[in-house]
């Protein structure tokens, strides 16, 4: 796990740094990011939490497979967008596979839960289910030319939205609060709940982008019911203890507003007022650095020091988290530059990660059994 966290931070680098550096096409560094960092990253981190969330004890190895299957597919995914196009659909069908052992494994252990599993389970299943239909129409592009450009709008916003969007507030709501140190009776049933309107408005949004502009604003409006409650009930009572100049919690909480940002910036690529290209630039530097740095500022020391002290732990947790509050703002406002065309939009964010990056060199340098 704490490896393909580390893949994942060090790519979003390269992935920021390439287009201003390499004539690459601009998928080939987005897929660096998104298919090689992210995808794999978020399969680990669910074969880390379903055994959680379904309280049936830690992974067999085999369950490694299917995260490394998706490093796999998106490694082949980055080299057929920049030197063999072709081949991108057999990049899709390994991630499937991956999928759907997936998809098997936790459907085991959802049997073998002793009562019902945590409701985080199912928003898991159904991100993986979105990831899957977004590659499924991708891989149905390379035989359609006529649909190409709708069918490539399903596989992004399915992706983003479906798969990273999900798979995300369905983490967070646990994350946060345990991450800021307080209680959320109003988790589970916001779990139980919330699903339905992401759901769905993920779906309108997708369908919406590739063949009926319209229902893609429905769509929009649901996504925002969930989020406003989310506020309501989190983000807003525990300001006190979320928003504070260092610590996991600041990046989490700024990952919401970030994803926020970028939704509300739909209608407006939607109705051709801003390229698409941009709201993508938005969507990384404002919801997944975030989104990734914070819950490893969390995590990482769980992963690589599992069996050291809770201080040693939480000596390192503090290293990752140092001056968090300053590189939310730095990816924020790289979000908002982004949307408005500003091309050293990602210099802001490339600073926010390197600082990470560095803590976490130093960090590892001063633990003793990274
Ligand atoms: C094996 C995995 C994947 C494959 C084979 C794949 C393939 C592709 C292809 C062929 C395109 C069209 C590129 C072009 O316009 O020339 C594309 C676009 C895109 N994909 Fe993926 N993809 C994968 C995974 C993902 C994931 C996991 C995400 C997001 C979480 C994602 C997000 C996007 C986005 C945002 C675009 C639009 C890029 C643009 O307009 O320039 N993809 N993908
Ligand atoms: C959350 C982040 C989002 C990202 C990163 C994103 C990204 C993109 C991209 C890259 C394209 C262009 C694809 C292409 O034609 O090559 C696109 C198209 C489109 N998106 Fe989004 N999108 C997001 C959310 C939304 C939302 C919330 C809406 C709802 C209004 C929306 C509505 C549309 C529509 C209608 C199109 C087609 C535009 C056209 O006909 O030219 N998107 N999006």
């Amino acid at each position: 796990m704490a490896a393909l966290a580390i893949v994942a931070l060090t790519g979003f680098l390269p992935g920021l740094l390439l287009p201003g550096l390499l004539e690459l096409p601009p998928a080939a560094p987005l897929h660096l990011i998104l298919a090689l960092g992210v995808m794999p990253l978020i399969l680990g981190a669910m074969t880390y939490f379903i055994p959680v969330l379904t309280r049936t004890g830690t992974p067999e190895a085999k369950t490694f497979f299917p995260p490394l299957a998706a490093l796999g597919a998106g490694i082949l995914a980055v080299f057929s967008l920049s030197l063999a196009y072709r081949l991108y659909p057999l990049a899709a069908a390994l991630a499937l596979a991956a999928i759907g052992g997936l998809l098997w494994w936790s459907r085991n252990r959802a049997r073998a839960t002793l009562g019902r599993p945590h409701p985080g389970l199912l928003w898991y299943q159904l991100a993986l289910a979105a990831l899957a239909l977004g590659l499924a129409a991708i891989t149905l592009a390379a035989f359609w030319p006529e649909q190409w450009l709708p069918l490539k709008r399903l596989h992004l916003h399915l992706n983003l939205l479906g798969f990273v969007g999900l798979t995300a507030l369905g983490t967070l709501r646990v994350l946060l609060p345990t991450v800021g140190g307080f209680p959320d009776p109003q988790a589970g049933p916001w779990l139980m709940r919330e699903w339905r309107w992401i759901l769905a408005g993920t779906l309108l949004i997708a369908a919406g982008a590739a063949w009926a502009p319209p229902l893609a604003e429905a769509g929009l409006l649901l996504w925002l019911i969930p989020l406003a409650r989310l506020a309501h009930s989190l983000l807003w009572p525990h300001r006190e203890k979320i928003w504070r100049r260092h610590g996991a919690a600041t990046p989490l909480a700024a990952a919401i507003i970030g994803l926020l940002l970028s939704l509300l910036a739909g209608p407006l690529h939607g109705h051709g007022l801003l390229p698409g290209a941009q709201a993508t630039q938005a969507f990384v530097m404002a919801f997944l650095l975030p989104l990734v740095t914070g819950a490893a500022t969390h995590l990482l020391p769980l992963w690589l020091l599992p069996k050291e002290s809770r201080e040693k732990q939480q000596a390192l947790r503090e290293r990752l988290g140092r001056h968090s509050g300053i590189r939310s703002i730095l990816f924020l406002s790289a979000g908002v530059l982004a949307l408005l065309a500003q091309t050293w939009a990602s210099l802001l964010s490339i600073i926010a990660l390197t600082h990470f990056l560095f803590q976490f060199a130093c960090g590892a340098l001063e633990s003793p059994n990274p």
